[in-house]
């Protein structure tokens, strides 16, 4: 009976120190991150799409808040570049997100690299330049930007869950956008792409709340990047990219607030850290309030005859 008892204290005793074994890294980076107010200290993210834009914004913000990040994306000389700027904290892997094997490779990379995968960011998107009436949709290019922005991120999501899956942590993020939510902002391509991506995340992170993945998708309203500065200097050749920024800057509704790629990225770092450890399943809107109201303008009274 004695035995019995000193049999389960062993066992119990054996419970903890497992437990406390497999916690010690999760609460020594949460101290070290309130020590250090760095949020992701000892961290390792995976961001695609981050040789420019948002990604390499978000890489940047991940390096100062103490991670190390892999900058995973299609332009190999800009990659190389922008992780040659970023410090010795930033690799760079060619990936296009089109290719399973390439995402698949750029998640083992990270592994053989740092041993772990903190954090996977499925940023890299393209906008979609067909004409934007339904009736002449093109369904070819439909597919390539689909082929990117949803199945690219859905791949990243697979492969990501891969390794995280086994170490029953882990925290995912996309890029989703505005258009996503509300329609008349894009062409229904992009627009119906972002929605998808919404949609993968909520049925993704019903799979992986079950191991304490947490997955979110991130909807900014419309950034001066090359993504949006390349598709209005289409519209409008004759203008400099300062304008255009500025063009886009005044789309926003909250005063004078401009959004900027570190905006995004500061949404990224909260979701990323353990400020956000009980969020899941979120798509954290970034446009200022623009999607939240739309307001009604009567005419002045002494307009109205
Ligand atoms: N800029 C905006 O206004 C805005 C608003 C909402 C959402 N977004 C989304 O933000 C994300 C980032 O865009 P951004 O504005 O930083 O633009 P960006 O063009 O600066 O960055 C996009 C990056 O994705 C990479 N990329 C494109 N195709 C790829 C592929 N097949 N494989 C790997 N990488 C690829 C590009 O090389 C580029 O570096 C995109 O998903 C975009 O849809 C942008």
């Amino acid at each position: 009976m004695q035995q019995g008892l000193v049999q389960s204290f062993i066992i119990l005793k054996n419970v903890l120190v497992c437990r406390a074994s497999s916690l010690a890294p999760t609460i020594l980076n949460r101290e070290l991150s309130t020590q250090t107010g760095r949020k992701l200290e000892r961290k390792v993210a995976l961001i695609t799409g981050a040789a420019s834009g948002i990604g390499k914004a978000t890489a940047e913000k991940f390096i100062s808040n103490g991670a190390k990040v892999v900058i995973a994306d299609i332009q190999h000389r800009l990659g190389q570049e922008t992780a040659k700027q970023l410090g010795p904290n930033a690799t760079f892997i060619p990936c296009d997100v089109t290719k399973e094997s390439d995402i698949s490779d750029a998640v083992d990379f990270v592994i053989s690299q740092h041993k772990q995968l903190d954090v996977m960011y499925n940023n890299a998107g393209v906008p979609c330049y067909t004409t934007p009436s339904i009736a002449d949709l093109d369904l070819a290019v439909f597919n390539q930007v689909m082929d990117i922005n949803v199945r690219g991120a859905l791949a990243g999501i697979k492969h990501a869950s891969r390794v995280m899956i086994p170490r029953r942590a882990g925290s995912i993020l996309c890029t989703a956008s505005v258009t996503g939510i509300m329609g008349g902002l894009a062409q229904h391509t992009y627009s119906i792409s972002k929605s998808a991506v919404i949609g993968i995340v909520k049925s993704t992170g019903a799979e992986l709340c079950r191991y304490g993945i947490r997955i979110n998708c991130i909807s900014p309203f419309a950034v001066p990047t090359p993504f949006t500065i390349n598709e209005m200097s289409r519209i409008y050749p004759h203008i400099d990219a300062e304008q255009l920024a500025r063009m886009i800057h005044k789309l926003g509704v909250l005063g004078e607030a401009a959004l900027e790629p570190s905006d995004v990225a500061n949404a990224a770092v909260y979701l990323a850290s353990d400020d956000g450890k009980y969020v899941s399943g979120h798509n954290l809107v970034v446009d200022g309030g623009f999607t939240s109201f739309k307001r009604l303008e009567f005419p002045a009274p002494g307009q109205v005859l």
